[in-house]
């Protein structure tokens, strides 16, 4: 399966930033779990953090050209207000996972509205990193649940 994680703004600051929020692992670490994962379970993974919205958005409208088959997105910040993201993530019809590390409803009121999740596949929030790889399980589940419709 061809997947794209999207991380958006400041996620390439884990290890940095609030470690008692998003913990000491770092974006290199996150970025080779998931690599590693992908080549044991036979995907081919693309992995990519931008500060940008317009970044973000350019990536996914490059996904629908490439064959990406699913998604696995971190807006970050962006999840609270990117319209902008949130209909070029509607744009897209295969499955989009959106991950929060934080569990964001213990948070502030302003990362309890998800402005992207009501067109994404479903979301996973306040498992930590490993939220990354349960959607990564959750791809396949869907992958093998197509092929045999
Ligand atoms: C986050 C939660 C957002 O509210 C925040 O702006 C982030 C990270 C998370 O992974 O928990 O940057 O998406």
């Amino acid at each position: 399966m061809k997947i794209l994680v999207l991380n958006g703004p400041n996620l390439n600051f884990l290890g940095i930033r609030e470690k008692g929020i998003y913990g000491k692992e770092d974006y290199a670490f996150l970025v080779s779990m998931l690599e590693e994962k992908a080549g044991k379970e036979g995907h081919e993974i693309e992995a990519f953090q931008s500060n940008l919205e317009g970044a973000l958005i350019d990536k996914l409208q490059e996904a629908y050209h490439s064959g990406v088959e699913g998604i696995i997105i971190n807006p970050g910040a962006f999840t609270h207000y990117s319209y902008a993201l949130r209909d070029a993530l509607a744009s897209l019809e295969i499955p989009k996972i959106e991950v929060h590390i934080s569990n964001v409803h213990k948070r502030e009121e302003f990362r309890h509205v998800s402005v992207t999740a009501p067109v994404c596949t479903g979301q996973i929030t306040g498992l930590g990193l490993s939220g990354y790889i349960l959607a990564m399980d959750y791809l396949k589940y869907h992958e093998n649940l197509t092929k045999k419709c």
